[in-house]
């Protein structure tokens, strides 16, 4: 073995170490996709930058072993990843899928198999050979163990293949391996945190008759706000499922003046608008539930500083409680109140446009929140229409 090749080597494979530690250090925090985890592992092996490596990388998954390999051939592109094919299926019993199949790590040189190059291209499944473009001279190929098998098929070494490039293959499949395994275990864990803040502001819906899918729509008015403010998708994700949460604080509040039939007085209603704070001590400190905190704490703000708790004026008013008033505002005046009939929308908008007795549309809500309402008015009829059988 060649120093200079030994030494390419370990610095792959250091590459992929390093990739595999800041995954772990990220994992908590951060959203993948599996096919995020592998592209990026991908482009630490690919040649380029004075790097010796494949042309091109042939990466497969199987639902579960002897199911069909669907995968994809990738190219790095002055140092990006970019994608060469449409989704190639290879059936495992095929002739293309020997490789794929029969052992852990296969390396093979066409000159050592056949006479010919042109000879050796009919071993490849026609689709990976028009993604890759030009004859296949070499490959190495190796499984991918975890929860989900496949395999990578890496063209096109410069010179011959050697089992050192097959090392670091190998190092790179059981990366990919276990970060898809952990990435699984991360989302199953986030939906089993969105279900739980879902059965929290279900447990609350439940304590304040007649809201029906008040807290789903919210949900979904917030998104839409968020998503057409520009505001970052993280942003949007996590707004879409913390508004649910605004009046997490009401199951604090004593059913007699939840469920108060008629208006309340001034002493029941300073109890009902500490609902806010109690919201703010429900959800804690957890980072994963700040949204949701900020929500339950500034909903009932408004612009000018005359709202609740904490009269919190403009910029001061977390930008999530600011979004949520707007869409908690808008679906209260749709739906039936102790107080009110139901509006149609188009007495809703038109309380958005000139208030009323309890709202001041200018001075209650930020002004970018309430011209993105304007703009996407329809979107909000939309929502309460198809969610509003409760
Ligand atoms: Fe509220
Ligand atoms: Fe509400």
């Amino acid at each position: 073995m060649s120093e200079e090749l030994c030494e390419m080597s370990l610095q792959q494979t250091q590459e992929l170490l390093r990739l595999t530690d800041v995954t772990l250090q990220n994992i908590c925090c951060k959203r993948f996709t599996t096919e995020e985890l592998y592209v990026e592992a991908l482009a630490k092996v690919l040649g380029g930058d004075g790097r010796r490596g494949p042309r091109s990388i042939f990466i497969a998954f199987q639902e579960a072993a002897d199911a069909i390999y669907r995968g994809r051939v990738f190219h790095l592109n002055k140092g990006e990843m970019v994608e060469g094919s449409e989704e190639i299926r290879i059936d495992p019993l095929s002739t293309y899928a020997v490789d794929l199949t029969e052992a852990e790590v296969v390396v093979s040189n066409w000159n050592d198999s056949c006479e010919t190059i042109e000879e050796y291209q009919t071993n490849f499944h026609p689709y990976v050979k028009t993604a890759i473009g030009t004859s296949i001279k070499n490959f190495v190929c190796c499984r991918i163990s975890g929860e989900r098998p496949g395999a990578i098929i890496a063209f096109n070494y410069p010179g011959r293949a050697t089992n050192y490039e097959a090392d670091v293959l190998r190092s790179l499949g059981v990366v990919i391996g276990s970060l898809v395994t952990l990435s699984n275990e991360v989302r199953e864990t986030e939906k089993a945190f969105i279900y739980t803040i879902e059965a929290l502001a279900r447990a609350c819906e439940a304590a304040e008759e007649g809201t029906g899918q008040h807290i789903v729509r919210v949900n979904r008015y917030a998104g839409a706000l968020a998503a057409n403010m520009g505001l970052p998708a993280e942003f949007v994700v996590s707004l879409s499922h913390a508004a649910q949460m605004h009046d997490v604080g009401k199951i604090k509040i004593p059913p007699t003046i939840l469920l108060k039939p008629g208006p309340l007085n001034a002493a029941e209603m300073e109890v009902m608008m500490r609902h806010p704070v109690y919201g703010e001590q429900i959800l804690g400190d957890s980072p994963r539930l700040q949204t949701a905190r900020e929500v339950a704490i500034a909903h009932h703000e408004n612009w000018d500083g005359t709202g609740y708790p904490y009269n919190l004026k403009g910029e001061n008013i977390p930008l999530a409680g600011r979004i949520v008033r707007v869409a908690d505002v808008y679906d209260a005046l749709r739906s039936t109140r102790s107080y009110k009939e139901p509006y149609s929308h188009a007495q809703a908008l038109q309380v958005f446009t000139e208030g009323d007795q309890r709202i001041r549309p200018a001075a209650h809500f930020d002004p970018a929140v309430l011209a993105t309402f304007f703009k996407i008015e329809h979107i909000f009829d939309k929502i309460y229409e198809s969610l509003s059988s409760g």
